[in-house]
């Protein structure tokens, strides 16, 4: 084992999440604050591993991100870091290194599991020792779905209403064990996406004639969700992760110039899952700022979805995970 929580340096492991019911568009653009709250799962198979170590000598953080430097995602992940060394009391810079062993940057939320592995382990690395819920809040500062990848299972973000964003934090619903789901995810195109979530949410709140709607729209589903979540109800909570997404995306779709994150195959896919649904098998979809389509399976159901997305054409590869648990020191 490496010595991983050795003086000034330190691992963490985050799962990547997907919401089912979706964050999309900001309360305050600076303090990352949503304008909406949101649900997640965490899965397992799809993760970010990140050491952070304290450089003393450098002049600027350093990031290297799956073996290659990324100077410009720097001011990034500096703006988060500072967060925690202005707890810690000191100006130290850190080498970060990270590494996802899924896609980055394709509608599969590297930056979820990313910003929650690096809080993880910058905290422990600057000997600080945070609640999960502050780990959350420093996490959303990076980017509004990492805060949720601190906890795993079933996670709800909340969007709260402070004017320092203390209230806005994500927190466990239910535990991956307690109702073990599981995700199948078609990827239709590889590379980095068009358009961030970031300039997308921007967008759509400031020229789609549906954002409003979309906003006002969010309390009912976050209650179905959650009702749906407790009582361990498949068809509702598939019923209102479709209708959410396919808002979201309406919304977007809306936006001026449009955002079309779906390619044909993704179109297909949603098809696909809808066929199998009618057909007795327990499957939803739900698609992000990408093309890629996830299914989320009831237990028993992932093999036969599997086979069915795999089938699809245009459809270039297929992931696979289990639920999981939040962002854990290594
Ligand atoms: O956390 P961000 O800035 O990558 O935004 C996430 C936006 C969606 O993935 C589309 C929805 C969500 O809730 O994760």
């Amino acid at each position: 084992m490496a010595t991983s929580k050795s003086e000034g340096r330190a691992t963490a492991r985050a799962g990547a999440n997907f919401a089912l019911v979706k964050y999309w568009g900001k309360a305050d653009a600076r303090l990352n604050v949503p304008a909406v709250g949101s649900i997640s799962i965490t899965l397992d198979a799809l993760f970010t591993e990140t050491e952070v170590e304290l450089a003393p000598k450098l002049a600027a953080d350093e990031l290297t991100l799956d073996g290659k430097r990324r100077v410009e995602d720097v001011a990034k992940i500096s703006a988060c870091v500072d967060l925690l060394r202005r707890r810690a009391g000191v100006d130290t810079r850190v080498r970060v290194s990270s590494r996802n062993n899924f896609p980055t940057g394709a509608g599969l939320a590297s930056s979820a599991s990313g910003f929650a592995a690096l809080v993880r382990a910058a905290e422990s690395a600057l000997g600080l020792a945070l609640s999960a819920r502050e780990r959350s809040i420093v996490a959303r500062q990076g980017s509004g779905s990492a805060a949720r990848s601190v906890f795993g299972g079933f996670v709800e973000m909340h969007a709260g209403t402070a004017a320092d964003g203390g209230d806005s934090f994500a927190e466990p619903l239910l535990e991956a064990k307690e109702w073990p789901l599981e995700v199948v995810i078609a990827v239709t195109a590889k590379g980095e996406k068009e358009t961030g979530s970031r300039s997308g949410m921007t967008r759509s709140a400031s020229s789609s004639p549906y954002y409003g709607a979309w906003v006002s729209g969010q309390p009912p589903d976050l209650e179905a969700a959650r009702a749906a979540i407790r009582a361990h109800d498949f068809g509702s909570l598939a019923d209102v992760a479709e209708h959410n997404c396919l808002k979201m995306h309406a919304a977007a779709l809306a936006a001026r110039p449009p955002l079309v994150y779906w390619n044909g195959a993704t179109v297909d896919c949603l098809h696909a899952v809808r066929r199998m649904r009618a057909a007795g098998v327990p499957v939803f979809f739900t698609i992000d700022a990408g093309p890629q389509l996830k299914a989320v399976c009831a237990p028993g159901a992932r093999a036969e979805v599997e086979r069915t997305l795999r089938a699809v054409p245009g459809v270039l590869d297929i992931l696979t995970s289990a639920l999981g648990a939040g962002a854990e020191l290594r």
